[in-house]
């Protein structure tokens, strides 16, 4: 497996197999890899010949009060699974490389991109649409794997793949949970255990939101109603939004359509969870 770490030389490694038409795919991670990362990666290998997973802690999507300094980072095992997953390279730009002095361009956010994540993160996506062009630049994939996890940022990137024409196909994965259901994220270290035990709350209310819409609840804010109520029962648990989507436009819906995503944004002492379900109504009341 190769570590590149200067852009220069990850594009020409990547024009280099291109011009032999090899098919070669992206899986763009911020490092501290977990078993969501995994099964991306092993998606991606079935999916391409020649595979980059990209490993960098992108300072522009972190806000100024956020965890940037602290995200967990851990090179050495992150290449170890790189490396048994048959990845052929491991790109790590420096900061320096990705944002030289005199950088000034930055992507311009669609309507998606303003809600949710958007209007409590303010800086989060443009720095995602930002890296995500630059690292498809960099690259050159056919393909990139995002996991569902981030659902909105899986939209943002299906929608600034097709508005600038960037010629890669994007994969999306469904979420790796554990056992009890928790979404797996690199941030859960930072949940103390008893907060660990709380954390699974999260999907419990996107399960319960879930199981109303499979039983017949059509409207919207009754079935946003009860994923609160489970929320709510978790006092050490605050709301940053429980909302039920159009899976394509993330617009709220007052009432449920054929396919609806359950989005969901909780604080948890100073961790902040995300998750999401995508539901599907059955065909007989659609
Ligand atoms: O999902 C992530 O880990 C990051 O947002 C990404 C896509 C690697 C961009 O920094």
């Amino acid at each position: 497996m190769k570590i590149i770490r200067s852009p220069g030389a990850m594009t020409a490694w990547s024009e280099g197999l291109r011009r032999e038409r090899v098919r070669i795919g992206l899986v763009p991670t911020m490092g501290a890899l977990h078993e969501g990362h995994r099964a991306l990666i092993r998606a991606a290998r079935l999916r391409c010949d020649a595979l980059v997973v990209s490993i960098f802690v992108n300072p522009t999507q972190f806000g100024p009060r956020e965890d940037l300094t602290k995200y967990p980072r851990s090179i050495s095992r992150d290449r170890a699974l790189c490396k048994r997953e048959g990845v052929d390279v491991c790109f790590e730009p420096s900061v320096q490389a990705m944002y030289p002095k005199g950088f000034q361009t930055t992507v311009n956010l669609p309507a998606i991109a303003r809600r949710w994540e958007g209007e409590v993160r303010s800086h989060h996506f443009s720095g995602v649409a930002t890296v995500v062009s630059k690292l498809f630049g960099m690259v050159r994939p056919q393909i990139a794997l995002f996991g569902q996890k981030d659902f909105q940022q899986s939209v943002l990137v299906h929608q600034l793949v097709k508005d600038l024409n960037l010629g890669v196909t994007v994969i999306v994965r469904s979420t790796v949970r554990e056992r009890d259901g928790l979404a797996m994220s690199s941030r859960n270290v930072y949940l103390t255990p008893d907060d660990r035990i709380r954390a699974v709350t999260l999907y419990r209310s996107l399960r319960a939101g879930a199981e109303a819409i499979r039983n017949g609840v059509s409207d919207g804010k009754s079935v946003q109603a009860m994923m609160r109520q489970v929320i709510k029962a978790e006092p050490a648990l605050t709301i940053d939004y429980l909302a039920v989507c159009n899976p394509y436009t993330l617009e709220p819906l007052s009432t449920v359509t054929p396919r609806v995503v359950l989005l969901g944004a909780v604080r948890l002492g100073p961790v902040r969870l995300i998750d999401n379900l995508l539901v599907t109504v059955p065909r007989q009341r659609s």
